[in-house]
This record gives structure tokens, C-alpha cells and sequence, in this order.
């Protein structure tokens, strides 16, 4: 383990993490249990993540906790994970604490159960002081729903003669988004073998790379948070230009 940790090159990380927790189900299946059972054992991958990062130095931490599609799951999972959501936020803020941790959420918050935003809002302000990383759920979140939120809201202003259209920028744009404020995520990774975004991130993810395992979140462990790094810091980000323009380090 740090081994592996320590092959990190401390001068190249990336200032945002984003990852895509899947597999929590298949997992479960896999130990013949249910599937609330496989949710219940990822948040010690989240745990685990989290505190990887916070060690490193990682700024940002985004975890796809509930997609707005999430919803359509069975009736009984839905509460589940609502029901786990509360609970682990509520045990995790003493940690949070301890390791300067500030949390954060995007998505639409206020289609949450009441005692979910409740918990959440009690959570973001008993941590709002730390400064070590922020750590951000995504609940209730997708990207298209963020991007149409943005758009609206950019249009009032236009319409209230706040902004000119003609003079819209992309930081005007990533202003209106629930991420304002935050490096775009340099490495996006998803767990579980799928290959797909899922709704997620999608103007914040144009130039990250992504980093795809077939571990299922609930095995994800720190070496696995390292080895998505070392792959992240392999790779050349030319941005459009070629190898030969990058300066070599
Ligand atoms: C990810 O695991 C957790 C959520 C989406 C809430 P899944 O529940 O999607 O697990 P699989 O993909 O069915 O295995
Ligand atoms: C994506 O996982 C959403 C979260 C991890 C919260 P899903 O399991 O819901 O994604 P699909 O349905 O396989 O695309
Ligand atoms: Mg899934």
C-alpha cells in the first residue's frame, strides 16, 4: 500500500477527483446478499477514498452518490439509500472534522426527503470551517439538469438586463453551474467495468481523463485511489497540441 502511494508523484496531482461509485449491486449479488446490503458496505470505499485523498493533498473529492435517474429504481432500494444517505452523513461529520474536511452537495437538493436536506445542511455547516479538502456529493444530481438550470438562470439575467447574450463567456456559464468555484476535475474514474458517464459532470469533464476499473465500489480501496493517480500521471495532456509543443518536466 505505500508502496504504491509513495510512487505518486506529489508535484503532478490532479486538483479534483470525480468518481462514479457503481457496482455496489452487482457486489452484493456476488455474496448472495441483497442489494441494500452492497450500498451499505460502499461507504467504507467512501471512507477509505475520502481519507486517501485528504493524505494526498487532493483538493477536490466529487462522488456520484444518487443520480436524478436513481429514482426510478425500486420504491424499497430508493428509501434505502435515502435512509443510508442520513445516516452515514450524520456518523461521518465527527471524521469529516477530524481530518479538516468540508463537505459540500450539487444536484437538486430540494427533491430530497426532508430529513436527507436536513441531515445534509446540518452536515455542510458543522463542517464549513475546514479547509483541508472539500469533499462534494452529487445527489439528486445530473449534468443535464444542471446545465438547464444554468441556462435559465443566465437567461433571467439576460432578461433582466444584467448580462449582454453577445458577451457570454464560459466562465460566465460555469458561474451558473452548482460547481462554481471548483477546478474542473482533471480525473474522472468509474467503478464497476461500465464504460459510460452516466449524466454526470458533463461540461466540467470536457478535457479530464477518465480512468475506468472493474473493481466494484465496494472493493475500492486506497491502492486503488493510488493506481487511478499513477495511470492519470502517465498519460500526456496535449489539449489539442501536439507532443512535441509540451514541455518536458
Ligand atoms: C452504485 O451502485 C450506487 C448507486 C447508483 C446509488 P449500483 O447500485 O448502481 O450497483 P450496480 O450497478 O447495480 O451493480
Ligand atoms: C450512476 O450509476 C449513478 C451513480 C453512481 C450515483 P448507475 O448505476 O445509476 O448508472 P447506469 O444506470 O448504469 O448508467
Ligand atoms: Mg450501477
Amino acid at each position: 500500500m505505500e508502496e504504491l502511494k509513495a510512487e505518486i508523484n506529489t508535484d503532478n496531482l490532479p486538483r479534483h477527483i470525480a468518481v462514479i461509485m457503481d457496482g455496489n449491486g452487482r457486489w452484493a449479488k456476488q455474496h448472495g446478499k441483497p442489494r441494500v446490503f452492497g450500498h451499505q458496505s460502499g461507504v467504507k470505499a467512501v471512507r477509505e477514498t475520502t481519507e486517501a485523498a485528504a493524505e494526498l493533498g487532493i483538493e477536490y473529492l466529487t462522488l456520484y452518490a444518487f443520480s436524478t435517474e436513481n429514482w426510478n429504481r425500486p420504491k424499497f432500494e430508493v428509501n434505502a439509500l435515502m435512509a443510508l444517505l442520513v445516516e452515514t452523513i450524520r456518523k461521518e461529520v465527527k471524521t469529516l472534522n477530524k481530518n479538516n474536511i468540508r463537505l459540500a452537495a450539487i444536484g437538486d437538493l430540494d427533491k430530497l426527503p426532508g430529513k436527507s436536506q436536513k441531515a445534509l445542511q446540518k452536515a455542510i455547516e458543522d463542517t464549513a470551517g475546514n479547509d483541508r479538502m472539500t469533499l462534494v456529493l452529487a445527489l439528486n444530481y445530473s449534468a443535464k439538469w444542471e446545465i438547464m438550470n444554468a441556462v435559465k438562470s443566465l437567461a433571467k439575467e439576460v432578461e433582466a438586463g444584467k448580462l449582454n447574450a453577445d458577451e457570454l463567456d464560459e466562465t460566465d456559464f460555469a458561474d451558473a453551474l452548482a460547481t462554481k468555484g471548483m477546478p474542473d476535475p482533471e480525473l474522472l474514474i468509474r467503478t464497476s467495468g461500465e464504460t459510460r458517464i452516466s449524466n454526470f459532470l458533463l461540461w466540467q469533464i470536457a478535457y479530464s481523463e477518465l480512468y475506468f476499473t472493474p473493481t466494484f465500489w465496494p472493493d475500492f480501496r486506497k491502492d486503488d485511489l493510488y493506481k487511478a493517480i499513477l495511470d492519470y500521471q502517465n498519460r500526456e495532456r496535449r489539449f489539442g497540441k501536439i507532443s512535441e509543443q509540451l514541455s518536458k518536466g
